[in-house]
């Protein structure tokens, strides 16, 4: 694998992280590194993807391994390694297990590519992302989480199902932890322009943001066996692929507030601009009270269960 090439690390070949390189790959964005603890997992995807190859006409390779040697030296590092929800979890139920996986990987991970940025995906995301932050001791620009593009694109899709518009006339806007506690903005999300609330009454709006929050449980009910993996794969790939292509575009996800809507410390889903260096800057929306209350109370819910973890 050629270093001249963008080189993009997925650990975790589980449905989030193949999805994940299976879009990158589609794209031609980068070279992949498939990293997992099961044996053969990581290989045997990484084999099918390359058998994709002359189909779908990629010049980028993918590989798989089960260390993270062949790590060494990634732009971009993202972790989706860990459990996923079953019926009747909250993705706060998987915070045990989880933050004992992500605390092993991002330490493994950085030794072999220390200048990378890292993408935390694995759930609760908002938790993994402070706690992540942490152990590593990055910069706030080289380490974020996603969760805002995923909630913005299942909010974008209930208010294309409650208005009938098509789905490309719609920008959708989430912000706040990726659970429970999100906040989906109404007066910032718009169809052709023009802001949802203009557009529905007060009680289809509440129904669209409900639906928006509880997007993720629905494919969790269905699927009995896991959560959701093309909508989140597809949101990895367009944050690495803001990274790779030095966008600097703005979407929500998980990034460090210092002061910004009068929130310190604490990581969290806002609009920010992501490039090249990683994250460039929160961009601050003229919130309203009530919105700012929403976003602060989530904040504080986030921060109270990092304190719980031994960091
Ligand atoms: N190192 C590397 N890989 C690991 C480790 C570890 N320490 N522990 C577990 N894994 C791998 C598993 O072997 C599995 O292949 O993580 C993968 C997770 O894949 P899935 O079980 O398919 O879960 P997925 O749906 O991909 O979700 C992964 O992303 O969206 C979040 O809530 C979701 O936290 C979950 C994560």
């Amino acid at each position: 694998m050629s270093k001249e090439q963008p080189k993009v690390t997925i650990v975790g070949a589980g449905n989030v992280g193949a999805t994940a390189a299976h879009i990158l790959l589609l794209k031609d964005i980068c070279d992949v590194v498939l990293v997992d603890v099961a044996p053969g997992l990581p290989q045997g995807k990484a084999l099918d993807l390359m058998h994709l190859r002359s189909l779908a006409k990629f010049q980028h390779t993918v590989c798989g391994s089960n260390d993270y040697a062949q790590t060494a030296g990634s732009d971009v590092v993202v972790i989706t390694a860990g459990v996923a929800r079953k019926p009747g979890m909250t993705r706060e139920d998987l915070l045990g297990i989880n933050s004992k996986i992500v605390r092993s990987v991002i330490t493994s991970a950085l030794e072999y590519s220390p200048d990378a940025i890292f993408i935390l995906v694995t759930n609760p995301l908002d938790i993994m992302t402070n706690m992540a932050a942490r152990i590593s001791g990055l910069p706030k620009q080289r380490i974020c989480g996603m969760g805002g593009v995923l909630d913005s694109a299942r909010f974008a899709y209930s208010i294309a199902r409650a208005t009938g518009a098509d789905i490309n006339s719609i920008d959708a806007l989430t912000v706040g932890a990726h659970g429970e506690s999100m906040v989906c903005l109404p007066r910032f999300s718009t169809v052709a322009g023009v802001p949802i609330t203009e557009l529905l009454d007060e009680d289809e709006v509440a129904q669209v943001c409900r639906d928006t929050v509880t997007g993720g449980a629905q494919v969790v009910a269905f699927l009995k066996t896991g959560s959701a993996f093309y909508a989140p794969g597809a949101s990895i790939a367009r944050m690495v692929e803001a990274i790779i292509r030095d966008s600097g575009e703005t979407m929500s996800f998980c990034a460090k507030l210092e002061g910004e809507y009068g929130i310190d410390d604490v990581f969290m889903c806002v609009p920010v601009r992501l490039g090249a260096a990683g994250v460039q800057e929160v961009v601050e929306l003229p919130l309203d009270e009530q919105e700012l209350a929403q976003l602060r109370d989530s904040a504080a819910k986030i921060a109270a269960q990092v304190a719980t973890l031994d960091l």
